[in-house]
């Protein structure tokens, strides 16, 4: 897979990529992130990369040509299945899009930022639009690794057995069971006899049973519509 990351911030981002699962899963090969300055692709003497709104009002507008400027480029050299804007009004990440967004092999991700980019980047040049939740972020940056981060850990080989994607809080819509280390007994803190017991079934039953009541405490909003 291959993710570009068109953004006015790239040392914002060149941190999250550089460390731990996602710098791993670069080093094995397994994905490629590229980040695009959009200022490289400004045309004017100044490289500015946003204006004025039309009608008035406070607050810039990031410009369509330098964003076309750049999608373009990219899209000559490849085909892309996505080329997403990130922005608070899209549509709200969940494991579902980000399952979905795993087996693409070429994605863009659009970083916006100010009062957001020329509508007509959204009309023309834009395949999907995502938020990563009902708050404001001073920019998509942040957003952006957010999705670049749910997406990479889920392609094959990216996890060890360990870390293993299927045992995720929301991958079954079901939050994750609580998990336990030595010592057994900490001050007069127990862990549950169940889990030192060595009966593998029963282990399994709890999980789940723990799973199930955490979900229906926590978030039973996750519940509807699924059979567990
Ligand atoms: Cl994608 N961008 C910004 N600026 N704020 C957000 C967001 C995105 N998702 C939630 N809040």
């Amino acid at each position: 897979m291959r993710i570009d990351i068109i953004t006015i911030l790239p040392e914002l981002l060149s941190g999250p990529f550089d460390a731990s699962i996602l710098k791993r899963a670069q080093d094995k090969g397994l994905v490629e992130i590229h980040l695009h300055n959009l200022r490289d692709y400004s045309a004017n003497k100044q490289k500015s990369v946003d204006d004025y709104a039309f009608g008035g009002g406070a607050g810039m507008v990031m410009s369509i040509e330098p964003i076309d400027a750049c999608i373009s480029a990219l899209k000559k050299k490849r085909d892309y299945d996505e080329i997403i804007y990130m922005t608070p009004d899209g549509e709200c990440l969940n494991q579902s899009i980000s399952n979905q967004l795993s087996l693409k092999k070429n994605l863009i991700l659009l970083a916006g930022h100010y009062k957001g980019v020329d509508e007509r980047v959204r009309q023309h040049l834009i395949t999907k639009e995502i938020s990563i939740g009902d708050y404001v972020l001073s920019g998509g940056e942040l957003a952006a690794a957010v999705v670049a981060d749910s997406i990479i850990r889920l392609i094959p080989g990216v996890l060890n057995d360990e870390t293993s994607a299927l045992s995720d809080s929301f991958q079954d819509n079901l939050l994750a069971p609580p998990v336990y280390t030595r010592p057994a007994i900490y001050k007069d803190w127990k862990v549950p006899d169940l889990l030192r017991s060595g009966d593998l079934k029963k282990i399994e039953l709890w999980r789940h049973e723990q799973s199930l009541e955490r979900t229906k405490s926590r978030r039973p909003d996750l519940l509807k519509n699924n059979s567990n």
